[in-house]
This record gives C-alpha cells, structure tokens and sequence, in this order.
C-alpha cells in the first residue's frame, strides 16, 4: 500500500489544488497537507476535497486516526480541520520554520486530529 499518497484537485479539468498524505501503517495513523490556488479561496473546496480523502482513509485503510497540522496563525487551514470535524489536540512551538504571509518564520504548529470508529482512546 503507498504509505505517500498525493491528490490532485481538479476543476474543470484544470489541477487547481492537491492533498499530500502520510500513512503509518503500524499506528493506524495518517497525516494529511493541503493547498490550493489562491484564486479558488473561500469557496468551500478543500473541506469538500479533503473530506473525500478522509473518508477513503477510515473506510479503506481503516485508520484509526488522521491527523493535519498548521501554523497556529494560519486561520483558513485551521478552519478546514474544524469542517473535518477534526479537533485541536495540541500546540508545538518552535516548531521548525512555516511560510505565514510573505516568509518564513519560526513556526507554532497545532496539530487537530479525528479519530476513526476503530480508534481505543476512550473518546469514541
Ligand atoms: C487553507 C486553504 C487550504 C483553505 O482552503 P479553502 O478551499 O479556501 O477552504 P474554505 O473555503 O473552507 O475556507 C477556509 C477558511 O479560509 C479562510 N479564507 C477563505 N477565503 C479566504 C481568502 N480569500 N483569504 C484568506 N483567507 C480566506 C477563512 O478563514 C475560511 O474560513 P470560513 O469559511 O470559516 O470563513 C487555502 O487557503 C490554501 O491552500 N492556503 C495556502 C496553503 C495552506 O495554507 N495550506 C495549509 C498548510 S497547513
């Protein structure tokens, strides 16, 4: 099985996006990044297109967990996890490096996740 599988959004025939993913086959966990061109902002695409490819990841590879992670300041990434009904399950500061508006700065990461039905945190 791809332990990398990479999306590409496409619009009218035309790649407007993608979705990269990291599966952990001995965890049961995946790890999913996203974007898309600017142009296409705002209107609901990526939580429709990532939607799918977390629903493929607890129905088909039956992950018990999938994780995205952001830069803390990084609302619209954030709010995408939340439309996943993904919830914040922590913060990691000095975190690396993350691109927040025109360059790099150290990066606060948060980490949401959504657990699958076959998850045994307790939760679910
Ligand atoms: C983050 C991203 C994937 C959101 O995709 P999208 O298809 O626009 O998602 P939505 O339409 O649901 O919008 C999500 C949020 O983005 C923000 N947003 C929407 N339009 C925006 C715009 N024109 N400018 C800035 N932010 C915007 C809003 O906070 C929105 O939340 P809301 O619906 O509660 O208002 C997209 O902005 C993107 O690719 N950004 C660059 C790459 C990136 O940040 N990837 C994630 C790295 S962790």
């Amino acid at each position: 099985m791809e332990d990398k599988p990479d999306f590409s959004i496409v619009l009218d025939s035309k790649v407007i996006g993608g979705i990269s993913g990291r599966v952990d086959v001995q965890n049961e966990t995946g790890e999913l990044g996203y974007s898309i061109g600017r142009s296409y902002w705002g209107q609901g695409l990526m939580p429709e297109a990532s939607e799918t490819v977390v629903d493929w990841a607890f129905e088909e590879l039956v992950l018990a967990k999938v994780l995205a992670g952001a830069d803390l300041r990084n609302i619209g990434s954030q709010r995408v996890m939340e439309k996943l009904g993904m919830t914040r399950e922590g913060v990691l500061r000095s975190h690396g490096k993350s691109e927040v508006g025109n360059g790099l700065t150290t990066s606060i990461t948060t980490s949401f996740a959504r657990s699958g039905s076959n998850a045994d945190d307790g939760e679910t």
